[in-house]
């Protein structure tokens, strides 16, 4: 890596930019940089120029490469190391204090161990490097519902992708103001370089990787991993594991959604927000577009990964996003499956690990029907499609800035956020769970969500395809125990004069032959038209044991060929052997749970086992 360009921005590790007027940052910026021992210091003013001056850089050092300017302008692709493709969820660590704290959810070390650890790990990791200071806000800069954090990492790709993502640079620092709050990330690659040194590709620690959460302190510590969630820590450990233990403590939610509003012809427009685990499709549902033959509907897009939700003095949930772009999965991305985001990456997007056609544009697995005669992998060798090989990783990203999607909401920066009229929980589930079920109240909601499984995808390092437990899609991602989590959901709703109504939906069930037996995608409309349709009264449903069902003239059917009333019923059967199999399941993870578990929720589950 070069030397940045502007010597007058580059600082020596204990000075800074006369406009930063925070002593306590400054102390601890100075700090971090004596133990991690950067050849350099350099504050991000948050500037296109700098954005453009870094990228230029990393296309001279080999971790970017400029596409092909006339298909792709302003696009970038990097290819990280073949060891360092995902979050890693067995490396990611919750310290608090007290174990319990931390529940059976997360990987527990003691913080005095923990501290000791890292403190050995990043005692001169960023030598011959550059630290970068990125003050960024998670929201929209100002609003009440906003948080900010500053992150000190010596990867430039991670700069450049926070600029992305978060609000960064200068305008953060005039918010935080002289005094003002804000959260602590460390992160480093574990790739100290020795004077002359040529650095890697794609620097990671093949070795030691550390993903650490404080509780106590709210502090992030990440070791080791330049990938995604690991090294973004805006996303995952701040706007997730620390935002929820901070929405605990002050009375809000910090959730693994996506936020989207649906416009009928006529009737109000609503919003509602998803919970999906990790590569099950909250970015193609975030950006869906409705199919034809449902006129005059419209669906926009506030967010599709995180959701941070506020009560309002009013007594209803009023939701922001406080991403300000998407990290989102390339493979099975298409005009088919979503045009808007294919739309989206059209222009000034980083892509990560995904494949390069000769003439410098991206493809991925079901981009195209049909597969290019040659493309460069992932990892920059030669593939023909009959190779054997996937072209792109399965978990290869695409970065690129919310304000690019063609379907983004007109408030999707509102300060105030949206107020949210249901909340959907869906997991990758082949068999069991109906394509759609309406709780009959707040508890029964919550035990849906807290109950609810999934299969493991890609997004994650590890075996893929295994049905966990995974409550409100938060189990990698909550900073503090699900009994207490549950709680606070069971809290934060009884206090609501106007509670969002709650929703289960699977897209995911299987036929005997292994196919899905739900179209998706543009069709999922469909089921979003009759949620809507009963939040504004309109629509009926019939009483199940899980809650209440849709039947089949509930539903609108028209444009859908091919798929009949049997298919349906099939898609909304309640297999009574498989549910009494499920509900083994449910008591089994409430009895890892134990004492925290809230009694409302085991009043539930022995109502559904009656019920069943
Ligand atoms: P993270 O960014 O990892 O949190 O995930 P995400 O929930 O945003 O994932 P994304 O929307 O990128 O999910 C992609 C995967 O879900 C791909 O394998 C898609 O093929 C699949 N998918 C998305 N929507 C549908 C659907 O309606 N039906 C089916 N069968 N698959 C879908
Ligand atoms: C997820 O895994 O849920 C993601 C991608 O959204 S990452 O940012 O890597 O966590
Ligand atoms: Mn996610």
């Amino acid at each position: 890596m070069k030397q940045p360009a502007t010597a007058a921005q580059v600082r020596q590790p204990e000075s800074y930019p006369s406009y930063v007027s925070h002593p306590k940052l400054v102390h601890w910026v100075q700090e971090v940089a004596r133990l991690a021992k950067p050849d350099r210091v350099y504050w991000c003013d948050g500037s296109q120029e700098e954005y453009d001056r870094l990228c230029a850089e990393m296309v001279a050092s080999g971790m970017l490469i400029k596409l092909n300017q006339d298909k792709r302008p302003g696009c970038f692709l990097a290819r990280s190391d073949p060891d360092d493709v995902a979050r890693m969820e067995e490396r990611t660590f919750v310290c608090s204090k007290d174990r319990e704290d931390a529940g059976p959810n997360n990987n527990w070390i003691a913080p005095a161990e923990m501290r000791a650890t890292l403190n050995s790990l990043f005692d001169g990791c960023m030598r011959g490097r550059t630290m970068y200071v990125i003050p960024y806000s998670m929201g929209p800069l100002g609003s009440h519902i906003a948080h900010i954090g500053v992150e000190l990492t010596d990867s430039p790709y991670v700069v450049a992708s926070m600029r992305i993502m978060t609000r960064t640079g200068r305008k953060v620092l005039d918010v935080l103001g002289r005094d003002g709050y804000f959260v602590p990330c460390v992160h480093s690659v574990g790739a100290p370089l020795a004077p002359g040194q040529k650095d890697a590709r794609w620097p990671s620690n093949k070795e030691h990787k550390y993903i650490v959460h404080f509780p106590e302190t709210k502090e992030i510590w990440s070791y080791g991993s330049g990938y995604g969630g690991n090294a973004l820590l805006g996303k995952k450990c701040f706007a997730l594991r620390i935002a929820s233990i901070m929405a605990r403590e002050q009375g809000w939610l910090a959730e693994h959604m996506l936020i989207l509003g649906i416009e009928p012809p006529d009737g109000e427009k609503r919003y509602i927000a998803a919970a999906f685990p990790s590569a099950c499709g909250k970015t193609n549902l975030a950006m869906l577009i409705p199919p034809a033959a449902l006129k005059g509907w419209k669906v926009t897009t506030i967010g599709e990964d995180i959701a941070w939700i506020k009560p309002g003095e009013n007594g209803r949930l009023y939701a922001i996003n406080p991403e300000a772009g998407a990290f989102g999965v390339a493979p099975g991305t298409s005009d088919f499956t979503n045009k808007n985001c294919m739309a989206a990456v059209t222009h000034d997007t980083i892509f990560t690990n995904v494949a390069m056609t000769p003439d410098g544009d991206v493809w991925w697995e079901g981009m195209t029907k049909e597969p290019p005669k040659e493309l460069i992998d992932w990892q920059g060798d030669a593939w023909t499609p009959g190779c054997n090989r996937k072209a792109a990783h399965p978990n290869a990203r695409f970065t690129v800035h919310s304000g690019q999607i063609p379907s983004v909401d007109p408030d999707w920066e509102n300060p105030d956020g949206v107020p949210i009229s249901a909340f959907l929980f869906g997991g990758r589930r082949a068999t069991t769970v109906p394509l759609v079920r309406e709780a009959v109240n707040w508890e029964q909601g919550v035990y849906m969500a807290a109950t609810m499984a999934s299969e493991t995808t890609a997004a994650s390092v590890g075996q893929v395809g295994v049905v966990r437990r995974d409550p409100f899609a938060m189990l990698p991602f909550c900073g503090y125990h699900f009994g207490d989590y549950f709680q606070h959901w069971l809290k934060i709703g009884n206090a609501l004069k106007e509670p969002p109504r709650i929703y289960g939906v699977n897209w995911f069930r299987l036929d005997g032959n292994g196919k899905f037996m739900w179209p998706g995608y543009g069709e999922n409309m469909r089921v979003l038209k009759w949620i809507v349709e009963r939040c504004n009264g309109r629509a009926g449903a019939v009483d199940t044991p899980l809650g209440r069902m849709p039947r089949y003239e509930d539903m609108e059917w028209q444009g859908l060929d091919g798929f009949s009333r049997a298919n349906f019923e099939q898609l909304v059967t309640v297999e009574r052997q498989l549910w009494r199999e499920e509900l083994k399941g449910h008591a089994e993870f409430f009895e890892s749970l134990k004492a925290r578990l809230p009694r409302a929720l085991i009043a539930q589950r022995e109502q559904l086992e009656r019920a069943l």
